[in-house]
């Protein structure tokens, strides 16, 4: 790099051009609000003095990273924020792949005129989830059945550390939605049907998240979807594939407030950074365009004072016109807008807007100023790279011992007839069947590798199998057969496993009106049952299934959720070392 004094004042030197060659890639160094020993509120004053329109709209700009065409398009654009929507990973997709990848964006927003860090956002709902060799702890489900806040604070605490490792400071969890129908798609990335739950739990995983610190740079939490998800109306989507994801909630205001409102307030209460506005509808309403629900109740009655953003594509639901959906969204008081595409389309008409003066230059500057308040907070002005020696920690012993203790207390024993558990390790024969016994895609369920999950073993971890081979001695036999046919085996098991469920799914895709077993998994539990003295089924599912007319020939019923890359944990549990502690998050009839 070169350094260039273009713009070399008549007496000091207040700041320095630097150019890659001449005057091409030029940004300022030197300037007060790259001073990182004046206060945030100083250096904010100071930069969003020297932005132009054009740049503050940039800002609030948040562009998927798959429809980046040209990567000098952030810089064009000067845009704010990009994401890693569900399986948008990396060509690499390891670790050290997520690292290169969110550096090189954040190279192209240094060569930007002002060199304002960008804000990298992802899920990781269940841990840094979308990558191969991160720890991948039980879906929020599972977590709500631990009921325990303590060791939730401890699973966030990794997985912004496994995150961060990769350059993303920005997690779009947790989930606070309560979910009031276990149709809904989303239910297992719920921590249940309980507000008083969702609220403490919510809040340990804010905690844990936002008390990760290294070298100055933190996590921000994005709590999520505000507001009242859990209670939309089964037909009412308004996506033409979805039944009930993204659909109406008609609930009165007492309800909504009762039900729904609570965890947001507990996730004010624990300083929760941001917040993102669901796809929903509230009373026939898309929630981003409520200035009621956002506005007065959110930011007026709640207090809160960080950043708002949309969901994806939501804000453009709200009318016909992409022009009119904008105004009245961030009139509402959405602070920056998930595109996730079409950023060309989104700077233009802003500023129309703000020309027209449908959009005023308060708001604008209202919503720069929290933008850049997160960038500041999150020290990435001072740190805009990443130190790859945080990799190592990436899916560590350490982290997977915390993820294996998280499914054992996530185990809920539904049923338990004639002591068939826990089950004791001296017997000689165990069979093993059905198809979320050796498949870690299974047991790790949605938002895993890819937006909808994956099928089968592509990832490092230990499958229920191997932990319950694990667990005995070398005097037990264990045997396997995905479709339990043991027609070869002669004397009678000592018991049968039965490890069934729900292939993964994401959103509305796994919205269903009868969630239950598959014929499959039936048959292979039938099959068990004939070579076995005793059966425990042991279920793998984002949400209760409908099984009443099945339970009465199993011995044991067992719901371990989806339990993640941790399958040891549920072996743990079943051969007594540990005891069944979990509870129901959600009502389960049986
Ligand atoms: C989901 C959000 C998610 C976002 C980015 C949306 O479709 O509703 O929960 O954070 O995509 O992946
Ligand atoms: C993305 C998800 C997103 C979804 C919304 C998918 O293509 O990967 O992150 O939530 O679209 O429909």
């Amino acid at each position: 790099m070169l350094a260039y004094n273009f713009f070399r004042p008549l007496v000091n030197i207040e700041y320095v051009k630097v150019c890659d060659q001449k005057d091409k890639n030029c940004h300022v160094t030197n300037l007060p609000y790259q001073n990182s020993t004046l206060s945030t509120e100083e250096r904010i004053a100071d930069l969003l003095n020297r932005m132009t329109l054009a740049e503050k709209i940039g800002q609030m700009a948040l562009v998927e990273k798959n429809s980046l065409g040209n990567l000098d398009d952030l810089a064009k654009y000067g845009l704010g924020a990009v994401l890693s929507g569900g399986g948008a990973k990396p060509e690499v997709n390891t670790p050290a792949g997520w690292q290169e990848m969110v550096n090189n964006f954040q190279s192209y927003s240094q060569k930007t005129r002002l060199s304002i860090p960008l804000l990298y956002g992802a899920d990781a709902n269940h841990g840094h989830g979308q990558v191969p060799g991160a720890t991948i702890f039980p879906h929020f489900i599972g977590l709500g059945a631990t009921n325990d806040p303590g060791l939730v604070h401890e699973v966030a605490k990794v997985t912004a550390a496994e995150t961060a490792a990769t350059g993303i400071y920005w997690i779009f969890s947790p989930n606070l939605d309560v979910v009031k129908d276990l149709r809904w798609g989303r239910t297992y990335e719920t921590f249940g049907s309980d507000p008083q739950v969702v609220s403490k739990l919510g809040q340990a995983f804010i905690e844990g998240l936002q008390s990760y610190n290294k070298r100055g740079l933190t996590v921000a939490a994005g709590a999520k979807h505000y507001i009242s998800n859990g209670s939309m109306v089964w037909g009412s989507s308004t996506n033409n594939d979805f039944f009930i994801d993204q659909g109406n909630s008609n609930i009165s205001e007492a309800e909504l407030r009762q039900i729904h409102l609570e965890p947001f307030r507990q996730a004010v209460n624990a300083n929760v950074k941001s917040i993102m506005v669901g796809l929903n509808s509230w009373q026939g309403e898309k929630i981003s365009a409520s200035k009621y629900l956002i506005s007065d109740i959110l930011r007026g009655e709640l207090g809160f004072t960080g950043l708002i953003f949309s969901d994806w594509y939501g804000v453009y639901e709200i009318e016909r016109s992409k022009y009119n959906s904008l105004v009245r969204a961030i009139n509402a008081g959405v602070d920056m807008i998930m595109l996730p595409y079409d950023y060309e389309d989104f700077v233009t008409y802003l500023q129309r807007a703000v020309a027209n003066g449908d959009i005023s230059q308060e708001r604008i500057n209202e919503a720069t100023r929290r933008i850049l308040t997160l960038k500041f907070e999150l020290g990435l002005f001072d740190h805009p790279a990443i130190d790859s020696a945080d990799l190592k920690i990436v899916g560590s012993k350490e982290n997977r011992d915390l993820a294996r203790r998280a499914v054992r207390k996530s185990l809920v024993l539904l049923k338990n007839n004639n002591a068939a558990v826990p089950i004791s390790k001296n017997i000689s024969k165990i069979l093993v069947a059905g198809s979320a016994a050796h498949n870690l895609g299974k047991q790790a369920g949605g938002w895993t590798v890819e937006w909808q999950g994956i099928d089968g073993n592509w990832l490092p971890g230990t499958t229920i199998l191997d932990g319950l081979k694990k667990s005995v001695s070398a005097n037990v036999k264990v045997e396997y057969s995905l479709s339990g046919d043991f027609s070869a085996q002669n004397n009678l098991a000592d018991v049968g496993i039965a490890v069934v469920g729900e292939n993964p799914y994401a959103e509305g895709w796994g919205d269903n009106n009868n969630p239950s077993l598959s014929a499959e998994d039936l048959s292979a539990i039938n099959n068990l049952k004939q070579k076995s003295k005793k059966i425990v089924v042991i279920i793998i599912s984002g949400r209760p299934l409908n099984i009443k007319e099945y339970t009465k020939d199993w011995d044991a019923v067992i719901a371990a959720w989806l339990p993640g890359s941790e399958g040891q944990g549920v072996a743990d549990v079943l051969f007594g070392d540990y005891p069944f502690t979990g509870t129901l998050p959600i009502d389960w009839d049986l």
